[in-house]
C-alpha cells in the first residue's frame, strides 16, 4: 500500500489525469478516413446556406412515390400475417419473392428468357442500396494492394470504397462509348509485364449513363470487355463488376443492348450490382447483386457479419411495390419528369454557357449528370479560383478531379459534374446562370 490508500496495481492501470487517451484505430478506419470529397464539399458550402447545389446526387423531390409507397403499405397492413413476417428478421440473402422479382426482370430486360430464372435468384442477394453490394463483393476480393481497372473518370464513391479496402484503382482511358477496350487490354499487358497480373482482381464499369459523363458503355464493346476479363483471367479470375444504377432512367427511345451481364454466358465471370434507388427511393435502400456461384457463399458470410440480412420489411414493401405494377409506372412517369429536367439542364447549358468559348460537354441518354470539360488550364477543384466565384455567385459542383483514379489515366482537373437530379428546372437555370458568371469571370484575362 503506497500512502494516500493507493496501491501500486491501481496506479498502473489508471491513466495519467492529464493525458488524453487517444483512441487506436485499424488501418482500414484511416484509408476510411482519407480524402472525402463530401467532407471536403460540405466543409466549403455549409458556409453558403442559400446555395443551388448542382452537386449533390440527390433524386427529384417532389416526385419521390408517396402514394405508391402509401398503398404497399396499406396492403401490408390489411394482412396481420404479412405484417408479422414483415416485421421479423429475415435472411441474410434476402426475401425469396423480391429476389425472384428482380432476377425475372433481369432476364426480360436482358432477353434471355431461356435462362433458368430459379438458378439466377438463388444468386441474387438483396442489399442495403447497390453501395452494400459493392463494398461486400470489392471487400470479400480484394486484399491491400489488390488492383481494380475502372474508367476514367468513374463513381468517384466507388474510388472511396476501394481506397478504404487499401486496393489500387487504375483509370483506364474511355471516350463516347464507355471505357476503351484496346486501352484495358494495354494496361492488363502492362501489369502483366510488371508482375502484377495476379494482383488485377476486377474491372468496373457502369454500363449504363455513368456517374459522372452520363456516358454508356456501347453494345460492342459490352461483349468485348468480358471477353477481355475472361481471356486474361490466367493467374485467378478477374471478374467485371458491373454497376447498372442508371438501366431505368433511359430519355430517349428503349432501345437496351442489354447487361454486361447477359454476355456471361456462363455466369462465373460478371457481378450485376443493380438499386431501386435511382428509380424509385433511395430512402427505402434496396439493391441487389447477381453474383457468380463462387462468390456467393463468401459474401453471405460478410453480409451476414454487418446486418444478418438486408432491412426485411424494407424488401417485402419493395415487393409489393413492384407486384402491384406501380414500380414500371413510377419509373415511366420518372422517365418524363427527368427528360423534362436534362432539357432544362441543355437548354441553359446551351444559352448562357455555349458563348464561353471552351467549354464542352454532351448530352447524356440519361442518367442524372451532365460533365463539363473546361477550356485547358481552367481548373475546377474546390481550392481553385473558380470554386470560389461559383460559391459567391450562388452554385457549386463536383470538381471533376475527384472522379479519376490515383494511377493510370491522368486527372483532368478543368472537368466537373453537374446534376439535374435534385434542382427544380428554374433551379437548374439559375444554378447554370450562376456557374456561367463564375466562368466568365474566371476565364477573363
Ligand atoms: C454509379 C452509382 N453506383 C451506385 C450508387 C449507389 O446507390 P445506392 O447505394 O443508393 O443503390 C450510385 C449512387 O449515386 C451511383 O451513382
Amino acid at each position: 500500500m503506497l500512502p494516500g490508500g493507493k496501491n501500486v496495481h491501481t496506479m498502473l492501470e489508471q491513466p495519467h489525469p492529464q493525458a488524453p487517451v487517444r483512441a487506436r484505430l485499424s488501418q482500414r478506419a484511416a484509408w476510411a478516413g482519407g480524402n472525402s470529397i463530401i467532407n471536403a464539399l460540405m466543409a466549403r458550402t455549409l458556409a453558403h446556406p442559400n446555395l443551388i447545389s448542382l452537386a449533390a446526387g440527390f433524386v427529384d423531390q417532389e416526385s419521390l412515390p408517396v402514394e405508391p409507397t402509401q398503398r404497399a403499405f396499406a396492403a401490408m397492413a390489411a394482412n396481420p400475417q404479412h405484417m408479422r413476417a414483415a416485421l421479423q428478421y429475415g435472411t441474410t440473402i434476402g426475401y425469396p419473392p423480391l429476389r425472384e422479382a428482380i432476377a425475372a426482370r433481369l432476364l426480360a430486360a436482358d432477353g434471355v428468357p431461356e435462362r433458368d430464372a430459379a438458378e439466377v435468384s438463388q444468386r441474387t442477394i438483396v442489399t442495403a442500396g447497390s453501395n452494400e453490394l459493392l463494398y461486400l463483393a470489392s471487400d470479400c476480393l480484394l486484399d491491400p494492394g489488390d488492383i481494380v481497372l475502372c474508367a476514367a473518370p468513374t463513381y468517384f464513391v466507388y474510388l472511396g470504397t476501394l481506397a478504404n479496402l487499401g486496393a489500387r484503382a487504375i483509370g483506364v482511358a474511355s471516350d463516347a462509348q464507355g471505357i476503351i477496350p484496346e486501352a484495358l487490354e494495354e494496361h492488363l499487358a502492362r501489369c502483366q509485364r510488371d508482375g502484377e497480373l495476379a494482383r488485377v482482381k476486377a474491372i468496373y464499369v457502369t454500363t449504363w449513363f455513368d456517374n459522372p459523363r452520363g456516358v454508356s458503355v456501347s453494345a460492342d464493346r459490352r461483349a468485348a470487355l468480358v471477353d477481355i476479363a475472361k481471356r486474361w483471367s490466367r493467374q485467378g479470375r478477374i471478374y467485371v463488376i458491373e454497376d447498372a444504377a442508371y438501366r431505368e432512367l433511359q430519355y430517349d427511345g428503349s432501345d437496351d443492348p442489354g447487361s454486361l451481364w447477359a454476355c456471361d454466358a456462363e455466369g462465373d465471370t460478371v457481378i450485376h450490382a443493380g438499386t431501386f434507388s435511382k428509380s424509385f427511393s433511395p430512402g427505402i435502400r434496396i439493391g441487389w447483386g447477381v453474383v457468380p456461384a463462387d462468390l456467393l457463399g463468401p459474401i453471405l458470410s460478410a453480409k451476414g457479419h454487418v446486418d444478418f440480412g438486408t432491412p426485411n420489411f424494407n424488401q417485402h414493401l419493395m415487393h409489393e411495390i413492384i407486384r402491384s405494377g406501380d414500380f414500371d409506372a413510377h419509373t415511366a412517369m420518372l422517365r418524363d419528369r427527368y427528360r423534362a429536367k436534362r432539357a432544362a439542364m441543355l437548354s441553359a447549358a446551351e444559352e448562357h454557357l455555349r458563348p464561353i468559348c471552351g467549354v464542352r460537354w454532351a448530352e447524356p441518354g440519361g442518367g442524372l449528370y451532365l460533365w463539363l470539360e473546361l477550356p485547358d488550364g481552367l481548373a475546377a477543384s474546390l481550392d481553385s479560383p473558380l470554386f470560389d466565384r461559383a460559391l459567391s455567385e450562388g452554385t457549386f459542383y463536383i470538381p471533376g478531379e475527384h472522379c479519376y483514379a490515383a494511377e493510370g489515366e491522368p486527372r483532368h482537373a478543368n472537368t466537373l459534374r453537374l446534376t439535374f437530379g435534385i434542382p427544380s428546372c428554374e433551379s437548374i437555370q439559375r444554378g447554370v446562370a450562376a456557374l456561367a458568371r463564375a466562368l466568365r469571370t474566371a476565364c477573363a484575362p
